[in-house]
């Protein structure tokens, strides 16, 4: 038996329609649960919450909202650059590539690459690769608008997405990762996973990456602290997530949001801090939390790169840069790449 039969069947099919499958592993790789994770986090000296955490139900209508804010520019601007680059991006492309994209998006961004597509192909394929099953309702809110769209769905983390589609086929895949949610990663952990995207890549494919470029502080402090106080729910919502998932008695009224931006390592950092000497109880994280006035609960590190930084990334990790585009600005930059 080869390789690609073998790691297939690791997965199970799901076949919605003719246009619609799925395929799920029949066992994920144990991954800690959520009450796991946060009786770790604030149990240290320097409490923190990972930022996978804000999306719940709540988290994620939120998220969307921040999107639209006049201060977060990054949306907006890819968005913006998405649209003036197709007759480019088009020039890559020929009738055997798919797309592949890390995070399941039935959003404008995912539509217009789609668009691009159904300029030469009459048959696109999509493969969504997303640990959550939101994929099912994103494709199905896809397959509504385009009617040439044969998606292939992966509910598996990034890494086992990956290296699902290595062993899949010959056919060249055009992998994009779009939002800048690369920026959530420490740069360490940044290089370990735009090598393992490397490492699954033929050399015919492409690699799409949308980064978020150093700007004036200022303007990335607005964009994470926004006059509306949408960015402020946002963070805060975590606590409410602990409160309903581990019947926790956290007092939002006993927090503040803060984001600031860390020139010397180039990310705003977001913050929960605490304004009273307070104490909380996870029940379900069996923990009973102590926090003093000032103290910080760090949720999130949002990286900012130079031009010249996402080039020297990139050649670290064993790609060729085809082309970087920004916008008129420079505030936002998506970067194709091949495999060196
Ligand atoms: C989804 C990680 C790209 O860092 O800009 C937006 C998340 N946090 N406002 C970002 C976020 C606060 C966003 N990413």
């Amino acid at each position: 038996m080869n390789e690609t039969i073998q790691k297939n069947l690791q997965y199970k099919k799901y076949v919605i329609d003719s246009n619609l499958e799925y395929f799920k592993p029949h066992s994920t790789k144990i991954e800690k649960t959520f009450a796991e994770d946060v009786s770790f986090s604030l149990n240290q000296n320097s409490k923190f919450i990972s930022p996978k955490y804000f999306y719940d139900k709540k988290g994620s209508e939120l998220f969307e909202k921040i999107c639209d804010l006049p201060e977060y520019y990054p949306t907006r601007t890819e968005i913006q650059i998405l649209k003036k680059i197709k007759p480019d991006l088009q020039k890559y492309l020929d009738d055997s590539f798919r797309i592949v994209e890390l995070g399941s998006g039935s959003s404008v961004k995912t539509r217009l690459i789609l668009d691009v597509f159904s300029n030469f192909q009459r048959r696109i394929d999509y493969f969504p690769i997303d640990i959550s099953e939101i994929l099912t309702e994103s494709s199905e809110l896809l397959q509504k608008d385009y009617d040439q769209l044969h998606i292939t769905g992966i509910v598996d983390t990034y890494e086992g997405g990956l290296e699902f589609i290595e062993n899949y086929d010959n056919k060249k895949n055009l992998i994009i990762f779009l939002g800048s949610s690369f920026g959530n990663f420490s740069p360490k952990e940044g290089k370990i996973f735009l090598e393992k995207i490397n490492s699954v890549m033929k050399k015919s494919d492409l690699f799409l990456i949308g980064l978020d470029l150093v700007k004036n502080k200022k303007i990335l402090e607005q964009a994470y602290d926004d006059s509306q106080g949408v960015t402020a729910k946002f963070n805060l919502n975590v606590l409410s997530r602990i409160n309903d998932e581990l019947d926790a008695d956290f007092d939002l009224t006993n927090f503040k949001h803060v984001a600031m931006y860390n020139e010397k390592d180039q990310r705003v950092e977001m913050y929960l801090k605490s304004l009273v000497n307070q104490s909380v109880i996870i029940s379900k994280a069996n923990l009973s939390l102590k926090m003093s006035q000032d103290e910080l609960i760090h949720t999130e590190h949002s990286h900012k790169y130079t031009i010249s930084q996402i080039q020297e990334m990139m050649k670290d990790a064993g790609f060729e840069i085809k082309e970087i585009w920004q916008d008129s600005q420079k505030l936002f930059s998506l970067t194709l790449v091949s495999k060196l």
